[in-house]
């Protein structure tokens, strides 16, 4: 019998199909969100946020996933936890469907997926102190007794650097570093195998977001964890991340290793956005092409025909606006989804 077919039967254990090192592997990954109208709320259209990506993560490392805003990277975030249900696809943990899971069987694994969001404080409970919050999910998901849950928050607190003798101070009495702290704190608790952290260190200063970066590198080192690192900053997913994917307006327009993807970049989005970061030395900063990007992102409502990208890339041809490029591996596991590659 066909592992395929194994796999058709035991929809719940369908691991043979990959390989022990995935940790998740997501296969055309869609998320539209209905846009209704009218008494009756009539679906009359949707957002396409997520329009059929794939990608695979292994076990202890970290995938970047970078875009403008609106591309879709939290949607996916969103989906590989189960916060919202997709439209289509596969996204295989360990041997199970998350796209297709029961609430019951989500609610057994739930446990070991974990989110770390941008704004602590609004996710922080104001009226808790921060061992109650770093025990929270421990409750939540029945693990020891309180006694072993605080001593357990004592720990992460000090994993994470935090004073754990200040444990019984309230969120606003830290600063927005040591909020992100406390919630890596809470994440990690629960003792997850694969964490999303997104845009956790959008909102900090340069300096703090450098601290931050190294202890979630410190922790998954440590702790064996997988992360998708999700980041609008460049550098900084550069640096924490094996492997990076570019979105696009709901596409994965180039996937390879971050190296890769920074000394040859081949697609025209990534050229154009490694070409608007910034360099730290003025006078390489000055030297370099630049390619500048025209017009706006156009609406995950009407997506343009052809590839997502043809009404902004300045090497858009005529079979650009009729055909849509395959994401095809161009050698190596280096991804790219244009015609002209
Ligand atoms: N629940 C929702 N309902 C309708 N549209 C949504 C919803 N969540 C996100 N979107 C839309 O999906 C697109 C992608 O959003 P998002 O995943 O948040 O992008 P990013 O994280 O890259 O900024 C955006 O156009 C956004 O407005
Ligand atoms: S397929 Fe065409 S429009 Fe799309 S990125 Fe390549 S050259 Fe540009
Ligand atoms: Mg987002």
């Amino acid at each position: 019998m066909s592992i395929d077919k194994v796999a058709a039967e035991q929809p719940f254990n369908v691991t043979e199909k990959y390989s022990f090192e995935d940790m998740i592997v997501v296969k055309d990954l869609k998320m539209h969100f209905p846009v209704t109208a009218g008494l009756l709320k009539r679906q009359v259209a949707s957002v396409k946020a997520v329009d059929g990506v794939s990608f695979g993560v292994k076990r202890g490392e970290t995938l970047g996933i970078v875009g403008e805003s609106g591309s879709g990277k939290s949607t996916i975030g969103n989906c590989l936890l189960h916060r919202c249900v997709p439209t289509a696809g596969e996204i295989i943990y360990e041997g199970h469907d998350l796209a297709k899971i029961t609430k019951t069987g989500m609610r057994r694994l739930s446990k070991h997926l974990q989110m770390i969001t941008q704004d602590p404080f609004a996710s922080l409970d104001p009226r808790m102190d921060i061992q109650q919050i770093v025990c929270e999910g421990m409750e939540i998901h029945k693990m020891g007794d309180k006694k072993e849950r605080e001593e357990i928050a004592i720990r992460m607190l000090e994993m994470v650097g935090l004073n754990p003798e200040f444990r019984h101070r309230y969120p606003h009495e830290f600063s927005g570093g040591q909020r992100q702290r406390i919630s890596i704190a809470r994440a990690l608790a629960i003792q997850p195998n694969f964490v999303v952290c997104d845009e956790v260190v959008s909102a900090l200063d340069v300096s703090i977001q450098a601290q931050v970066v190294s202890l979630l590198m410190k922790l998954q080192a440590d702790l064996n964890l997988t992360y998708v690192f999700i980041g609008h900053d460049l550098s900084v997913v550069r640096y924490i991340s094996n492997n990076v994917a570019v979105m696009y307006l709901g596409k994965i327009m180039e996937l390879t290793s971050s190296d890769e993807l920074y000394s040859q970049p081949l697609h025209p989005y990534t050229k154009a956005l490694i070409s608007a970061a910034p360099i730290p030395n003025p006078r390489v900063d000055r030297a370099r092409e630049r390619i500048l990007l025209k017009g706006e992102v156009p609406s995950p409502i009407d997506p343009p025909k052809g590839c997502n990208f043809c009404t902004r890339c300045p090497y858009a041809e005529k079979r650009c606006f009729q055909e849509e490029p395959e994401f095809k591996d161009v050698g190596g596991g280096h991804f790219v989804a244009c015609h002209l590659v």
